[in-house]
């Protein structure tokens, strides 16, 4: 254990000093700087998400770590090792170049992953950093310490897909975001994000993606809803993400999709009725065999029962008799 904390802080120590060598390299970067302008991007939210610039060349952290070749620098991911066949080391470089770095911090601030974004079309577009014993993707969620404050202040979280939607959206007025970096919103996400607010807005982007991210949201909202908690989803146009929507739109216009978004109960009944003709009762037996498992997820609840309502009333039957045909597990008395 005395191992393992020592090693995290060595790790934790080099993601520091790699996060402060990449802001450093912003400044004399000029065709970063350009990028982030044409993002409309100031140079102050940058600073406040502790953003940077890895440069090109393939050993510029040999200035940052001297130990460059000997330190453990591989399990923080920064450098990889390039081996041979048999496994041997041939050489070592740095995993960031060229890209524009977006540090990852954990709820204590420090800096435990970086996202790189390439500043042409490259791919891939995002380069993360590998899982560490600091940093599992899965668990994280990008922007939350920047963000703790004005989650408080405003009473409600919102969570986006990507890096540029939560700095855009703390640029223009929403300080409240926060990312999933890319991954599906697991139960761990979701477990941070009822710890820090009673009200939930996902937000993703508008595409064919966007929309499969917020179904399985909603799957990892199920089992820990709770009646005191608001869980709601805004959908975008097709065409736009967070980030596009607020700039194209302007501040007061993604204000109007925050007020409109769409609550659990009314996306869960909308996903398992949507592709089903409920005019017949085959389509009116499928909505309800596609809506059992999700019920069978949630506990017993004042919500759920507000749900099983709505399916009954969808489906042509009483809630009892859904009830009965889920086994929906009676709340316990107490
Ligand atoms: P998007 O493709 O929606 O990118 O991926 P974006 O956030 O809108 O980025 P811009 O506006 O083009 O710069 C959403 C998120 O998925 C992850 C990143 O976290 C990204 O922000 N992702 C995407 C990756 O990790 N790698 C990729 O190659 C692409
Ligand atoms: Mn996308
Ligand atoms: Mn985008
Ligand atoms: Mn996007
Ligand atoms: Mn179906």
């Amino acid at each position: 254990r005395a191992q393992n904390q020592a090693q995290a802080l060595a790790l934790s120590d080099a993601m520091t000093r790699a996060c402060d060598f990449y802001r450093g390299q912003l400044r004399s970067a000029p065709n970063a700087i350009e990028y982030l302008k044409r993002r409309g991007l100031t140079g102050e939210i940058c600073a406040r998400f502790g953003m940077g610039y890895a440069p090109g060349g393939w050993d510029n952290l040999r200035s940052v770590f001297p130990e460059y070749d000997a330190l453990a620098l591989v399990e923080s991911g920064l450098v990889i090792d390039k081996v041979d066949e048999e496994g041997n080391r041939q050489k070592r470089y740095d995993r960031f170049r060229e890209r524009i770095m977006f540090p990852i911090r954990n709820v204590k601030g420090q800096v435990i992953g970086f996202g790189g974004r390439v500043l042409d079309s490259g791919e891939p577009k995002y380069l993360n950093s590998p899982e560490t014993p600091l940093f599992q993707k899965g668990l994280e969620l990008y922007g939350l310490f920047e963000a703790r404050q004005s989650i408080r202040d405003a009473g409600y979280v919102l969570v986006t897909e990507g890096y540029m939607d939560v700095v855009a959206l703390a640029q223009l007025g929403f300080p409240q975001a926060v990312a999933t970096l890319g991954t599906a919103c697991t139960s761990t996400h979701v477990q941070k994000l009822l710890r820090q607010t009673d009200t939930v807005i996902f937000s993703f982007d508008g595409d064919k993606a966007g929309r499969k991210a917020a179904r399985r949201a909603l799957e990892a909202c199920l089992p820990q809803v709770t009646d005191d908690k608001i869980i709601k989803f805004l959908f975008l146009p097709q065409e736009h993400d967070p980030d596009s929507f607020v700039r194209e739109r302007g501040a007061d216009a993604f204000d109007q999709e925050i007020h409109e978004a769409m609550p659990l109960s009314q996306f869960l009944l909308r996903e398992v009725s949507a592709e089903h003709d409920l005019s017949e009762p085959e389509g009116r037996a499928h909505v309800q065999f596609d809506a059992k498992p999700l019920l069978q997820s949630m506990a017993p609840s004042a919500l759920r029962l507000q749900i099983v309502r709505g399916l009954a009333g969808l489906t042509n039957s009483t809630p009892a008799e859904i009830e009965g045909l889920f086994e929906l597990a009676k709340p316990v008395a107490v």
